[in-house]
């Protein structure tokens, strides 16, 4: 099955009463009416059991790991847990999951393992799509005489400009750094193409999927990518950030590590202590999923069949969600999105919009939403090569609304009623 994008016509069957029992937070009130989050973009609430699986680690396994006694023996099991967990989540094997502080921290380790191997001349293509964390760790490579080339959009419709890749992409290119989704306007990049195309160059392929991990479910095996990183407090976890990495990538390659940090993958990219409780939360986050899937088709077998089932229903529901969003948003005098709103295209976005309202500046109206209690989010998100592109970094950037699968109709209709006042 496939959820890349969100296909417009799908059976919505997601039990958001169900779902929203889950989420303590969104009980949150906001001078008496209820928390709307719509900032989901920039880190998800968690569900009870992520929290749970936190405190448990640190009432009853809290010890550091490798120790020959029960609290380190259940830590390394902990870990071991959550590494199963998401190796099912990305659809690879347990050894070539990779945990980390977050999804810039990670970058920055990979980008300069990979650099050791690279000579002046080599190049390495990034996009004006992307997050700065897919930007910028690739792009200070060019002290070493990397030689950086940059996939320009399409302006219209804030999709990445194929053709451009093309031209740019050639035998000197040793890597392609994309965003699996865009965090700012919500495209969906057509990766599993891009990979292809980097490989036949000879080039590796960097994916971000911080942005896409909430919206569509992974399959590393199907993209044949040589590096996917995500972070597990997008997508209903606690704030850490996860790398695939082929193993024949992580055997090669030479991370920055200490001497007594083993040579083993995936270990020998984890140097130092992690964070084992929040680990216990990524494992129990994925699992939240999971008991998402079973709960929409209890005939699902394997967890990656219940993750595969969860995505089916919030793919869904977000679909529904989003183009009432765009419709509404079209309908407001002023109002301009940036991005996919042709819902011929439905499947090539995900439930993520940017706009601007007249020459409002988006910091005034994230103000305003957020005193009616509606979390939004304004400025670059540090998706900064494509606000400067769009001419709206110097104008205070763009009001981002995200939708992910906690969110209801209702709200989608109280923001645009919020949005109706501010503009009116
Ligand atoms: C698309 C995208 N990539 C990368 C990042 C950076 O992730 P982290 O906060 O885990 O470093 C973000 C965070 O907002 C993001 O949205």
């Amino acid at each position: 099955m496939s959820t890349a994008g969100l296909n417009r016509s799908a059976v919505d069957t997601l039990d958001i009463g169900w779902v929203r029992g889950q989420f303590p937070s969104l009980q949150t009130k906001v001078n008496g009416q209820s928390a709307v989050f719509m900032d989901g973009p920039a880190g998800t609430q968690l569900p009870t059991q992520v929290m749970h699986a936190i405190q448990n680690y640190l009432m009853s396994a809290n010890a550091n790991t490798g120790g020959a006694f029960l609290t380190s023996r259940r830590s390394d099991e902990i870990i071991a847990g959550t590494r199963a967990a998401m190796s099912d989540f990305f659809h690879c094997d347990k050894d070539e999951v990779v945990f980390g502080q977050n999804m810039t921290t990670i970058t920055l380790g990979i980008s300069r393992a990979i650099a050791r191997e690279l000579k002046p001349g080599d190049e390495i293509l990034l996009t004006t799509l992307d997050h700065d964390a897919n930007f910028s760790p690739w792009k200070a490579l060019e002290e070493k005489g990397v030689v950086i080339r940059q996939v320009d959009i399409r302006e219209a419709d804030c999709t990445l400009d194929l053709e451009d890749l093309k031209r740019k992409l050639n035998e000197k290119t040793k890597l392609v750094a994309v965003g699996y989704a865009s965090n700012a306007v919500g495209t969906i990049n057509p990766v599993t193409e891009i990979t292809k195309l980097a490989h036949a160059a000879g080039a590796l392929v960097y994916i971000d999927a911080v942005h896409y991990a909430p919206h569509g479910l992974i399959d590393v095996k199907a993209l044949d990518c040589d590096f996917l990183v995500c972070s597990p407090y997008k997508f209903f976890g606690p704030h850490m950030g996860t790398l695939y990495g082929k193993r024949e990538h992580l055997q090669r390659f030479r991370p920055y590590k200490v001497r007594p940090c083993t040579e083993q993958v995936p270990e020998r990219w984890e140097s130092g202590t992690q964070v084992h409780e929040l680990i216990a939360g990524i494992g129990a986050a994925v699992e939240y999923l999971a008991e998402l899937g079973r709960h929409s088709d209890p005939s699902v077998k394997t967890r990656r069949e219940a993750l595969t089932s969860a995505y089916r229903t919030t793919v869904a529901h977000e679909t529904r969600l989003v183009w009432r969003l765009i419709d509404g948003l079209q309908a407001i005098s002023g109002a301009h999105i940036y991005g996919i709103t042709d819902a011929q295209r439905a499947a090539e976005r995900c439930s993520t919009i940017s706009l601007r309202i007249g020459n409002q500046h988006p910091t005034a109206i994230a103000t305003n939403l957020g005193e009616r209690g509606i979390f939004t989010w304004d400025g670059n998100y540090y998706a900064l090569n494509l606000t400067e592109r769009l001419g709206v970094e110097a104008l205070g950037g763009m009001l981002r609304i995200g939708l992910v699968h906690y969110n209801t109709m209702d709200e989608v209709e109280r923001l645009l009623a919020a949005l109706r006042e501010f503009a009116a």
